[in-house]
């Protein structure tokens, strides 16, 4: 029978029968497990991958949210880690060997870049390509490893079509990995459409409460075996039990959340479509004709970060409204319960934004779950202000 995501995120798993009716699951905080015999113990080494023997392997409770994660995304298996680079990381090391060749579709995020940036010393080269599926085919080498995409990006929200890319790679025997990050695994499901890993920052929408950082790739055995080996118990980026606690018990809300921040997201871009001072507005959301049609075929939903184009495109522009902003907190970050406000813009760095193709009067926001009615109040007397 194929669980629905409701069921998944709410199932009790562990717990009610196994301990003392249970409805949560136990927190099993111990870095180690001890064994009867030597030769249990002996065997158990062998098939660290599967059975308790160090918690920087596997340990039941970050177990339990793995099994979650990898049914909630259509995969084979997963693997948690201390946060979401730790995670992207983990995929790099492990599948990647010098001489290799990284191609980025989209806009990435920025650490992600630097990443590859920092590999290059190893003779790990990279391009990065917009999401045109021609630039894409003419970018690939002969001895591209992995693709690796952001649908929708984080900053300008562009998304790509994610089979067609899938489909391209698979021809050319390359590796897929998608940061899936802002869609959540309930509003698109990348494995589906033939991406071979799908990774999250589990400290986002998953976790939900901004109390927890954490990361999370998803994909078959034989690839995630390989993460496993490398990239997590060598590199050691482990999520810890009571934060893979946390994020179980964001998972059970994660439905009923990501439906408010869709409701609230949709009320707030119509609220900022009618005003003079924005010139731009960056969601799936807002997409029209051929791109409406890629979205509404890849994703089931929408996830509440956005960016607007504010007119007064400058440091002071920006920063009279973000300070303007009262209920919308500054911050980094995304996908909390809490409105946020942030803007790549900075005193020094108009000529490298320009250079990057980010626009100057950029500002993001995290729809968070205060009810639209009062976000529209907070940004309505924020525009009204820097009017004065
Ligand atoms: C799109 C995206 N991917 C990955 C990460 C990294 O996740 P973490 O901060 O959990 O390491 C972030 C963090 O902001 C992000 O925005």
């Amino acid at each position: 029978m194929t669980l629905t995501d409701e069921k998944i995120c709410t199932d009790l798993a562990l717990g009610a029968s196994q301990y003392h009716g249970a409805v949560s699951p136990p927190i099993f905080q111990t870095s180690l497990f001890t064994f009867k015999s030597f030769e249990s113990f002996t065997e158990s080494q062998k098939q660290e991958r599967e059975k308790y023997v160090y918690s920087r392997g596997v340990n039941p409770t970050v177990h339990l949210l793995e099994k979650k994660l990898a049914q909630l995304e259509r995969g084979e298996q997963c693997k948690c880690f201390g946060s979401g680079m730790g995670a992207i990381s983990a995929v790099f090391l492990s599948l990647l060997q010098s001489g290799d060749h990284v191609l980025f579709v989209n806009n990435i995020y920025g650490p992600t870049s630097q990443l590859l940036k920092h590999l290059e010393k190893f003779n790990i080269e990279h391009d990065v390509v917009d999401h045109n599926m021609k630039n894409v085919e003419s970018a690939i080498k002969d001895n591209t490893k992995i693709i690796y995409v952001e649908s929708p990006g984080t900053m300008l929200m562009k998304f790509v079509d994610l089979k067609a890319l899938a489909t391209l790679a698979k021809s050319r025997g390359i590796i897929t990995a998608i940061d899936n990050t802002w869609a959540t695994p309930l509003y698109q499901k990348p494995i589906e459409l033939g991406i071979d890993l799908s990774i999250h920052s589990l400290t986002k929408y998953l976790g939900g409460h901004s109390d927890v950082v954490g990361g999370a790739v998803i994909g078959s055995h034989e690839l995630i075996d390989t993460i496993f080996e490398y990239g997590h118990q060598l590199n050691g980026s482990v999520l810890g039990p009571f934060d893979a606690y946390l994020i179980l018990r964001g998972l059970r809300t994660l439905p009923v959340r990501m439906a408010q921040h869709q409701a609230n997201v949709s009320k707030v871009i119509e609220y900022l479509k009618q005003q003079e001072d924005v010139t731009a507005i960056h969601h799936p959301y807002v997409e029209s004709g051929e791109m409406q049609t890629i979205v509404n075929s890849q994703m089931l939903g929408y996830s509440g970060l956005l960016s607007f184009e504010l007119r007064q495109a400058h440091f002071e522009g920006v920063s009279k409204f973000i300070d303007a902003l009262r209920l919308f907190k500054i911050g980094v970050s995304w996908g909390g319960f809490e409105s946020l406000v942030n803007s790549p813009i900075k005193n020094d760095n108009e000529a490298q934004l320009k250079e990057q193709g980010i626009p100057l009067g950029l500002i993001r926001l995290s729809i968070g779950l205060e009810g639209a009615e009062a976000q529209i109040a907070d940004l309505d007397q924020a525009f009204r202000k820097i009017k004065a």
